[in-house]
């Protein structure tokens, strides 16, 4: 497995892709750095990150359009990948927000930015960009944030943690068509506030509670309205209000 390590870039996800136009880049490539200074969220948002404190880093993924059969698929494996690592460390009360924000104790610990790049000969190649708070301790301005560190009072090593992530992404996204109902049904089973009223803002900002009762294999939302209709809503079509 080649890491590539970098002492500072703007996003290891851009950083990624253009140099897999640039080059053959074996499977499974990955892309590390100290510091990110542009890093890159979900729905244009900016991904931050305290230098030297967390990993941010991005897997290459070829071809990768043969592991699934629907276009989210991808996203609930690497979701699951990250939580099954997190669980094997003892971290506490870990959820998956929609779409694929990771949570411990109802705080944000991790976020994945999931980028698909077709090439020359029409198959896709597939950046996954994760970012994982590990030892910062400050999130002074972001309430809903936090840390492995700040929840378990202890340090974590990142070369350790980065190795145990990509092995089980690869893994698991090895195993993808086989078993994907186990992927789904471990997804929904840690999704957060399943089942439980919450409070949305669609595009125009009006308010409405609707209970969350599943994701589409698409990857929408599916509610339940309060006037017992059920939708589903894309991300750009919703905000999750908690
Ligand atoms: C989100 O929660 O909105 C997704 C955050 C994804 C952040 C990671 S950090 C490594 C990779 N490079 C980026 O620019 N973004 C992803």
């Amino acid at each position: 497995m080649l890491v590539i390590k970098l002492n500072a870039i703007d996003s290891t996800n851009d950083y990624l892709k253009q140099l897999n136009k640039e080059k053959t880049l074996s499977d499974y490539t990955v892309v590390t750095t100290f510091s990110q200074t542009k890093g890159k969220g979900q729905m244009g948002s900016n991904w931050i990150s305290e230098p030297g404190k967390n990993l941010t880093f991005s897997v290459l993924v070829k071809d990768s359009v043969t592991l699934q059969s629907s276009i989210f698929d991808c996203n609930v494996a690497v979701a699951v990948s990250v939580l099954e690592v997190l669980q094997s460390l003892k971290i506490p009360n870990l959820n998956i927000k929609w779409p694929n924000d990771i949570l411990a104790e109802s705080k944000k610990i991790g976020g994945i930015l999931i980028e698909n790049s077709i090439k020359a000969d029409g198959m896709i190649d597939t950046v996954i960009g994760i970012g994982l708070n590990i030892n910062q301790e400050d999130f002074s301005g972001l309430p809903s944030a936090s840390s492995l560190k700040n929840i378990v009072e202890k340090d974590f090593d990142l070369e350790f943690l980065l190795e145990k992530i990509v092995n089980q992404l690869k893994s698991n996204l090895n195993k993808l068509p086989l078993r994907k109902e186990f992927f789904w049904e471990k997804y929904k089973s840690h999704l957060f506030k399943i089942n439980q009223p919450m409070a949305f803002e669609d595009l125009n900002q009006n308010r409405f509670m609707g209970i969350i009762t599943g994701v589409s294999s698409d990857g929408k939302l599916e509610l339940v309205l309060e006037d017992d209709s059920c939708q589903t809503f894309g991300l750009k079509e919703i905000r999750m209000l908690y």
